[in-house]
């Protein structure tokens, strides 16, 4: 039974699953009883060395040509951004044709209209890949765990800051120098602002909580703080609190709704999510009645992230054969984005202060003023100033924000150094 599969970019992600298609092509049929056929591949420029190898009357600078062509009845979009990624994918769907793809921000941005769409075509419009790369997670949420009441969904789910904050740590190195150095070792892109200002893992981050919740979560709508203002000091000082310190996507059912939001973390060192190191990526699941659940591995690169997309056009090409939705889209719930103010948070702060009597009943008289309890101080360095370490207990983020603004003004506060939110429990 052959499939007509079109891909669309064949670089790190689309170059290794046109080479698995090539290549794996008896293995995959065996495993799988499909004979997966690639029909026309289009990338940007046809002239670039490519880890496989094709005619030249199957490869085009037209998207749309793969599209259009009356043989490809599977489309995989793997070229990436919004345009013309999407309107890629809407015409392959409205022209009947099921689509895979790894694009996170497509997705986050029009998932909601576009898993409409393929619903009303009757075709797949599958995604396993656009989160945590070779880790399976969407089927996970979408489908295993379909039954279950989540409560909170924590992920690292960005490669590119996790190897950056785990080099900071453990080799005490600033974020310029090993910035520099993820690029020379292809962990970052020559523009890294997506990854280190948190954007990548904004959009990951809706799609989970979309998943998770069953409400969906535009990606532009969720609050992100990224690491690249993160000083080297506060990753000690976190260490020697019994902290690490993770970018985290946090997603979880609150009084106000479902609070999605990605920061910079102090992680206790005994969480599960502290020991994921470099480039990996986990997601940490939680539940009634599962308890807790840890999907770890690489969350990026070509190979790994082929194989999900490939499980991907495997179970589309399963719906196209066997003429029906084999899997059910997972219905959204118009979005229950909780406003960020309410959410509820703890905080570290580090704080530059004169070192004269009275500073700490100053500073913990601001905090009251806001309703926010102190949970524990540190004090470093006597003289001419000091370094007060400052762990509030759970306060709405709106309190946080008037406290930390006053603290600003304070005359014995030199400087708010930092600021992280902390993992409660
Ligand atoms: N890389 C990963 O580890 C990873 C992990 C998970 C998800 N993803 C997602 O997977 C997707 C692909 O990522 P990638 O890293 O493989 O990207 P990439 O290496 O930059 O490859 C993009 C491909 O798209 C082609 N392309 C771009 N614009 C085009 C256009 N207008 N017409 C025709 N072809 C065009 C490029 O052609 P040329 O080769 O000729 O330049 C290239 O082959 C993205 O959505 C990404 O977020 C990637």
């Amino acid at each position: 039974m052959q499939v007509g599969i079109g891909i669309i970019g064949a670089g790190t992600v689309g170059g290794a699953l046109a080479r698995k298609l090539l290549d794996e092509g008896d293995a995959i049929a065996a495993k799988s009883g499909l004979g997966l056929d690639l029909v026309k591949v289009a990338v940007r420029n046809p002239d670039k060395a490519r880890p496989f190898h094709l005619p030249a009357d199957r490869v085009t600078t037209d998207p749309m040509e793969v599209v259009d062509d009356d043989r490809v009845q599977l489309v995989v979009e793997l070229m990436g951004g919004l345009e013309p990624a999407g309107a890629v994918v809407e015409r392959a769907l409205r022209a009947g044709k099921a689509v895979v793809t790894a694009n996170k921000e497509l997705v986050a941005a029009r998932g909601l209209e576009l898993t409409s769409l393929a619903e009303e075509q009757g075709v797949a419009l599958l995604y396993e890949a656009a989160v945590g790369g070779g880790i399976p997670i969407i089927r996970p949420l979408s489908q295993s765990l379909a039954g279950e009441p989540l409560s909170r969904v924590l992920g690292i789910v960005n490669g590119t800051t996790n190897f950056i904050l785990t080099k900071m740590t453990e080799e005490g190195a600033p974020y310029d120098q090993v910035l520099a150095e993820a690029q020379q070792l292809g962990f970052a892109e020559a523009d890294p602002a997506a990854d280190v200002g948190g954007g990548d893992a904004a959009s990951k981050a809706a799609i989970l909580a979309s998943l998770a919740f069953g409400t969906w979560i535009d990606g532009p709508s969720v609050p992100r703080e990224g690491i690249d203002t993160i000083d080297v000091a506060d990753l000690s000082h976190a260490a020697g609190l019994g902290y690490v310190v993770k970018l985290l996507a946090v997603a979880e059912e609150t009084e106000a709704g479902v609070a999605v939001r990605v920061h910079p973390t102090l992680v206790p060192d005994d969480h599960p999510l502290a020991s994921i190191r470099g480039a990996h990526n986990a997601i940490y699941i939680e539940g009634p009645q599962i308890g807790e659940l840890l999907f770890s591995g690489p969350g990026a690169g070509g190979d790994p992230t082929a194989t999900a997309v490939l499980g991907d056009v495997i179970d589309a090409a399963r719906e196209l054969l066997a003429g029906a939705q084999v899997t059910p889209p997972v219905r959204f719930q118009p979005s229950r984005l909780a406003d960020l103010d309410h959410t509820v948070t703890r905080r570290y702060y580090r704080l530059e202060v004169v070192d004269s009597p009275g500073v700490l009943a100053s500073i913990a008289e601001e905090f009251a003023s806001h309703d926010v309890s102190i949970a524990s101080v540190w004090q470093e360095g006597r003289g001419a100033g000091a370094t007060l370490l400052i762990v509030t207990h759970e306060a709405p983020e709106a309190a946080h924000a008037a406290a930390e603004a006053e603290l600003r003004a304070l005359p014995v506060v030199r400087e708010v150094g930092a600021m992280f939110r902390v993992l409660g429990g």
